[in-house]
């Protein structure tokens, strides 16, 4: 195949993966739903980040990141100096778990094809996974979490996996003195980037 024709293959294959999570009815998540929450951003990126599942700004507008913790997670974009569009950001699960909590495992398990998918289609030399839901799901780890993965560099099948907070966490801690979640959050994406550059 030439490799005009790959790409070709490659955007027919993420166009049947959208249409299968549009579809999807694996686990009780969907039948809460508005809509499901596929992800968004560039394909070609070397630089992915995986939240935790859909809120309910995200369940109404169909996109990533777009409430008050996508907000703040713009604004630490800006600041480290990356466009949000020469990346690619999606969750472990697709569907908003209702009042917000913690998506089961049932239900992380049940969309994880799609997501493994999603990251062999992207190919990323950098996956952040944001808060203890992605970082705990993709490392399975059981005792430790988050405070204790960020700031490391994993090796996640080739792929170097870097675990920083969730955005929402730095929402409801908002000292910036050093140590602080939002100090942390800061080294970890300037870390990313000069990595990602
Ligand atoms: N929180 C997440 O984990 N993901 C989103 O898309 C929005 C908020």
């Amino acid at each position: 195949l030439s490799g005009k024709e790959i790409d070709k293959k490659v955007d027919e294959t993420w166009k049947i993966l959208e249409e299968k999570v549009k579809e999807c009815r694996k686990c009780p998540l969907s039948e809460n739903r508005t809509q499901s929450v596929f992800g968004e951003g560039s394909k070609k990126t070397e630089l992915m980040f995986v939240g935790e599942g859909p809120g309910a700004d995200e369940d109404l507008q169909g996109l990533p990141f777009v409430g008050k913790a996508g907000q703040l997670l713009n604004q630490i974009f800006a600041a480290a100096g990356i466009d949000r569009s020469e990346v690619y950001i999606t969750n472990v699960v697709k569907c908003r778990p209702p009042q917000n909590r913690v998506p089961t495992v049932e239900e992380c398990s049940a969309c994880n094809d799609y997501l493994f998918a999603q990251i062999s289609l992207v190919q990323p030399k950098i996956l952040v996974t944001l808060g203890n839901t992605p970082t705990k799901w993709l490392l399975k780890t059981t005792h430790e979490g988050i405070t204790q993965l960020r700031g490391k560099c994993f090796d996640w099948y080739g792929i170097k996996l870097m675990p920083m907070f969730h955005p929402s966490y730095l929402l409801r801690n908002q000292s910036r003195k050093v140590g602080s979640p939002r100090h942390l959050m800061w080294q970890d994406i300037q870390e990313v980037k000069a990595r990602w550059d």
